[in-house]
């Protein structure tokens, strides 16, 4: 249809008509209450406090059940945050309840990054919901949709102000979730510090800027007892699952030497205030204001991270198509020129290293030829050595034979006759001197 056409057709003016009869499209309601209970629900709940504040005595009391609980040490070096599931059935609605934990809030000695696990969390979940809107299939009908709902901020009932931890952590959570604050351990407090702590806290949740949970007041149906509900927050409640006679009737409360604090009545705690706007009257309001706003939110920030726009900078509208399109050419552009960084980036490496090996082959023969030329000069001088010592030992022989004749002309001249003294004395005298042998001169 042209664009034309298309302005003509949502400018014509709608007519009313009367129906002749019953045609039935009135069951319409009724198909859509059918279509959700057979579905199911599903409601994620985030509780934000310190270890030990009451977070799991009150999910307990609030359901009418026990859930699993872990008591939490004091020594998390870190915020874990613990999700469990759970199917409840109430007549024939069927609710799976997320029951998220933030454990260890609170208790690290510097706590300027305790919020981070928990927005990091919360942003996760509406990614994974986001991932599966982009798919092609898509399965949101039977997607488990764990966006959390709602966050049930415990404050601790200390009767003075806010911790700081407090005012951060709800101020960076106000945009993603809706919060809802609560005064734990509310019997812990006095009646006139209770009323003096609600003022405080709201006014300084005001004086930050911290956007809490409001209850809505546009369905007329529940307009008035949401404003009276606004009015009471933060709602200071109790939590108990224990069971004390009051009167001739079991009740749940907490037993002190001095009396009972009983938890559904109005006038000890807020506990079935909250139960009422949380779980009766909001519990669809708050499903629906994570999807429209936190989740929108989120949704539109990550398009546009992304290069997404509805609008050209000339207010046109903007094709997917194109944006898709110009994405995908700067996604190449931009592939193209790392890729080509790279080769230029290993082919310097790789002559860098070329260079660096000719160099070393280079030292290398330097220095064979170095020990080369040394090891003939050791060579020579090993070969001199060696004819010296050679005509050294001529010489010696030469004397050592000498020596040896002499001595046994000697010993031959001692054994003869004395007779013959003389004459051989003469003999010896005209011998040549033992001087001329032993200097070698004397040849036989
Ligand atoms: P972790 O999960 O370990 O962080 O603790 P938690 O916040 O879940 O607290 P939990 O419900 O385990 O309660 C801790 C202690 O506080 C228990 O001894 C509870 O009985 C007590 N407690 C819970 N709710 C209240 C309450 O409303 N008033 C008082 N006085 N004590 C409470
Ligand atoms: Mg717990």
């Amino acid at each position: 249809m042209a664009a034309t056409d298309l302005e003509r057709f949502s400018n014509e003016e709608k007519r009313n008509l009367s129906l002749g009869g019953h045609v039935g499209f009135d069951s319409l309601p009724d198909q859509l209450v059918s279509k959700s209970v057979t579905q199911g629900f599903s409601f994620n709940i985030l509780c934000v406090g310190e270890t030990g504040i009451g977070k799991s005595t009150l999910m307990n009391t609030l359901f009418n059940t026990t859930f699993e609980t872990e008591e939490a040490s004091h020594y998390e070096s870190v915020v874990r945050l613990r999700p469990r599931t759970y199917d409840l059935q109430e007549s024939n609605v069927h609710l799976k309840l997320t029951i998220v934990d933030a454990v260890g809030f609170g208790d690290q000695i510097n706590k300027d990054e305790s919020y981070r696990p928990i927005v990091e969390y919360i942003d996760t979940q509406f990614e994974n919901y986001l991932q599966e809107e982009l798919k092609i299939r898509r399965s949101l009908f039977n997607y488990h949709d764990t966006r959390i709902h709602v966050c049930l901020y415990f404050i601790t009932p200390t009767g003075h102000s806010l911790k700081s931890l407090d005012l951060v952590t709800m101020k960076k959570l106000d945009s993603k979730v809706n919060i809802i604050p609560i005064i734990a351990k509310a019997d812990t407090i006095s009646k006139s510090e209770l009323h003096k702590f609600k003022i405080k806290v709201m006014s300084e949740l005001v004086s930050n800027g911290v956007q809490i949970y409001q209850f809505p007041t546009d369905d007329e149906a529940v307009a008035e007892i949401n404003s009276v509900m606004n009015a009471h927050l933060p709602f200071a409640v109790v939590g108990s699952t224990e069971e004390v006679k009051v009167g001739n009737k079991l009740v749940r409360a907490r037993q002190y030497p001095w009396g009972v604090v009983q938890v559904e009545n109005e006038s000890h705690c807020d506990f079935v205030k909250l139960r009422e706007m949380l779980i009766r009257v909001n519990m669809e309001d708050l499903r629906e204001q994570t999807h429209t706003r936190h989740y929108e939110l989120y949704r539109r920030c990550k398009l546009e991270e992304m290069g997404f726009k509805d609008t050209d900078p000339d207010s046109q509208p903007f094709s997917l198509q194109e944006t898709y399109e110009t994405k995908r050419k700067e996604f190449l552009g931009e592939l193209q020129r790392k890729e080509e960084e790279m080769r230029q980036m290993f082919v310097n490496k790789v002559k860098e290293t070329e260079a660096e090996l000719k160099e070393k082959e280079r030292e290398l023969h330097e220095k064979f030829e170095h020990l080369k030329r040394i090891h003939q000069e050791e060579k020579w001088k090993v070969e001199e050595k060696r004819k010296e010592l050679e005509e050294e030992m001529n010489a010696f022989n030469l004397r050592r034979v000498a020596v040896e004749t002499l001595q046994s002309q000697s010993l031959q001249a001692t054994s003869q006759q004395p007779l013959k003294k003389d004459k051989d004395r003469k003999n010896f005298f005209s011998l040549p001197s033992a001087c001329s042998i032993a200097s070698g001169r004397y040849v036989n």
